[in-house]
This record gives C-alpha cells, sequence and structure tokens, in this order.
C-alpha cells in the first residue's frame, strides 16, 4: 500500500501536474517571499519557477558557506535559490524520487551556474526516497541546514524520514522546513485518495503528532515561523475534508539536546545586526524578534539555539546555566498568544 502511494505521487507530480496551474487547491502555494529572494527568483528559469510547487518560504537566514539539502527538491527552483544564497563555497544538494521533476531540475544547472557567476556548480540533483536517505549517498553528520518545501506530508513512512533528517544533520544543524499540518488526525480512508494525498492534504501529519515524533527523536523543542490556514478553494474536495483544518506551517529545529520546557537562568542574549541581509533584527520564530544591539531576556532553549548553531557568531549570550531561576515565564508581551497549534507552557513546542 504505501508503495502504491508513492508511485502515485510520482504520477501525480511527474505526469498529471504540467505547472502549478494544474493544482485543484491552494495548499502546494506560497504566498509572501522576501524582497531579497524576489530578486534571485527573477534571475531563475521560467521552466523551474512554472513547476514550482511550495507552500511557504522555506529558506533560513545566514546560509552562506552552508551544505543544504533539500528534500523533495522538484524542479528546483528552492535548491537554486539555495545555489545563490550559500555562495560558491556552500554546496546545495536536492533529493526526489520523480525522474521527470529531476530532468527539470538538472536541465538548468549550468546556465544558473553561469548566471550566478560561478566557475563550477554548487548545486546538484540526486534520485533518492527521503524515507532512506543513504539511497542518495548523504552521510551521518554531513549537512549544515535540511530544508523542505511541502514534501515531508507526502513521505509514507514520517518517522523513517524525520529519522533519516537528524541522521544526515551536522551537530548544531538545523531543519527548517514549510510544509502542511493538520488541526487533528486525518482518517486513513483520505489517505487513499490520490488527488487529496497529492495535493499535500491527506498526508499531513497532526501538529501533536509532529510534536511526538520530534520528541522521540531526541528533538525537544521547535519554533513556529509562520503559518496560515488552508482554504482549499475546492467544494469538492472541502466537502471530503469536512472539519479538518489545515495549516501551512514554517518550522526550524536544532539538532540540540535541549529541554522540554523553556527554563529560566537569567540569560539574555543581544543580535549584533551581522547575519546577511538582517541588519536591523533577527526573527527565531514567530514570538523572538531581536532588535540589533537591544538585549532580551531568554530561555535556556533559545539562548543554546543562538550559541551552539551557526547563528551563535551573530549574538552575544551572557549567562551560563549555572544557576537555575524556574520555569521560563512566556507570558512577556513577545512571547505569542495561545492558538490550537500551539502548547501554552514553552517557547517552542
Ligand atoms: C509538492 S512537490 C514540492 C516540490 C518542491 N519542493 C517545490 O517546492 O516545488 C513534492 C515533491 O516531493 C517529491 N517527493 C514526494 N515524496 C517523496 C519521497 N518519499 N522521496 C523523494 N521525493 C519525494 C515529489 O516527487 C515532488 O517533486
Amino acid at each position: 500500500m504505501e508503495q502504491q502511494i508513492q508511485e502515485q505521487v510520482q504520477d501525480y507530480y511527474g505526469t498529471q501536474l504540467a505547472s502549478s496551474q494544474d493544482l485543484k487547491t491552494n495548499a502546494c502555494c506560497t504566498t509572501d517571499v522576501p524582497a531579497a529572494h524576489k530578486k534571485i527568483l527573477a534571475t531563475l528559469e521560467a521552466e523551474v519557477l512554472e513547476k514550482y510547487y511550495g507552500c511557504g518560504v522555506c529558506v533560513p537566514a545566514a546560509v552562506q558557506g552552508c551544505t543544504v539539502l533539500d528534500l523533495g527538491s522538484g524542479s528546483g527552483r528552492d535548491a537554486y535559490l539555495l545555489s545563490s544564497l550559500v555562495g560558491e563555497q556552500g554546496h546545495v544538494i536536492g533529493v526526489d524520487m520523480t525522474d521527470e521533476q529531476l530532468a527539470v531540475a538538472r536541465r538548468h544547472v549550468q546556465t544558473h551556474t553561469e548566471r550566478f557567476g560561478y566557475a563550477r556548480p554548487n548545486v546538484e540533483f540526486r534520485k533518492g526516497y527521503i524515507e532512506n536517505l543513504a539511497s542518495a549517498a548523504i552521510a551521518d553528520n554531513s549537512v549544515d541546514v535540511v530544508v523542505s518545501n511541502c514534501v515531508l506530508n507526502l513521505s509514507t513512512d514520517k518517522a523513517a524520514t524525520y529519522r533519516e533528517i537528524f541522521r544526515v544533520l551536522k551537530p548544531g544543524g538545523e531543519l527548517y522546513i514549510s510544509d502542511v499540518f493538520a488541526d487533528r488526525r486525518v482518517p486513513e480512508a483520505l489517505r487513499h485518495d490520490p488527488v487529496l494525498y497529492g495535493e499535500c492534504l491527506s498526508g499531513a501529519l497532526y501538529i501533536e503528532d509532529f510534536r511526538r515524533l520530534l520528541r522521540d527523536l531526541g528533538i525537544r523543542d521547535y519554533r513556529l515561523t509562520e503559518q496560515r490556514q488552508l482554504t482549499i478553494n475546492n467544494e469538492e474536495i472541502e466537502r471530503k475534508v469536512g472539519n479538518i483544518k489545515f495549516y501551512s506551517m514554517t518550522v526550524r529545529a536544532f539538532k540540540l539536546d535541549l529541554e522540554d520546557q523553556c527554563e529560566d537562568y537569567g540569560q539574555v542574549a543581544t543580535y549584533l545586526g551581522a547575519a546577511p541581509d538582517e541588519p536591523h533584527g533577527f526573527r527565531l520564530d514567530d514570538h523572538h524578534y531581536f532588535e540589533t544591539g537591544r538585549p532580551v531576556l531568554v530561555c535556556g532553549n533559545t539562548a543554546d539555539m543562538l550559541t551552539y548553531t551557526r547563528y551563535g557568531q551573530y549574538f552575544r549570550v551572557d549567562g551560563s546555566k549555572e544557576r537555575h531561576f524556574g520555569l521560563f515565564d512566556c507570558s512577556s508581551p513577545t512571547a505569542s498568544t495561545s492558538s490550537s497549534t500551539e502548547a501554552a507552557s514553552s517557547c517552542g513546542c
């Protein structure tokens, strides 16, 4: 059955969809794009852009020099955007299982390499399955950033996929994904509807099961950076999904040994203003915006995210974990208010 679903997904993206115009819902479509990305996207080949089926902005800050892995890279739109952002010393690997998608992405490697002014390509597209990244020869602890845009919901074995992600990430590395999540578990019968599955709806994880899945892998805190409820805009599909609410969410998580709650050690983080394209401030998540030069009291997990990752070079974090002051108070004005998709008692999950 799992193989059958996978083949249906390959058929959907390989032969049924010619461009994003053919999508039957608005699940796989992005709204806002940062200005810096717009400029780069304007230089990409039309075919790459026309076959873009992403659901969010899936490129984190400060990736220059990084090795980035794009899971389900499709026609290569995000991979090429990243190719420009990581620079000539960086490396981008796109992995996809669908031959037709790989063919489109690979066709334009040389053109974009020349356009970005690189002596040799810094981007490659490998055939493989995200549930088994060894199939694409991705080694343990070899990747700085894993991105994925509207793909992980399509995985038929999500536990394997997330296990693989945290296998290949380096310690302190970042997972940054835009994906579709649901406010409840989607009934099994809907998973067998090829259009609902292909449109990135019926494979969506219930957000609390996502939290549990990460927790079981030792990832105890993730951060939401953006979310919007999907409106679907297709009467027949709306009838089938009934009261299930779907969200496009962008989340980040780090390969760090964090606590399951936000704890207060009196630590203070100050953004130094030097990350590329972020002179005025840095957004970690939907309730942490660090204005340049302004000290902010943070929980122990946030302090670690801003110390033991590539973001560490852009922050000064004062204080240590020697003295504990109890649970961190997330009810300050900068903390997010509760929502149905967020647990109330922590900065993250
Ligand atoms: C919704 S499209 C998104 C493509 C791309 N990320 C974008 O933003 O345009 C989903 C892509 O994921 C790929 N895909 C789905 N399941 C996969 C799997 N298990 N392993 C590898 N690729 C997969 C499909 O072939 C397709 O190209």
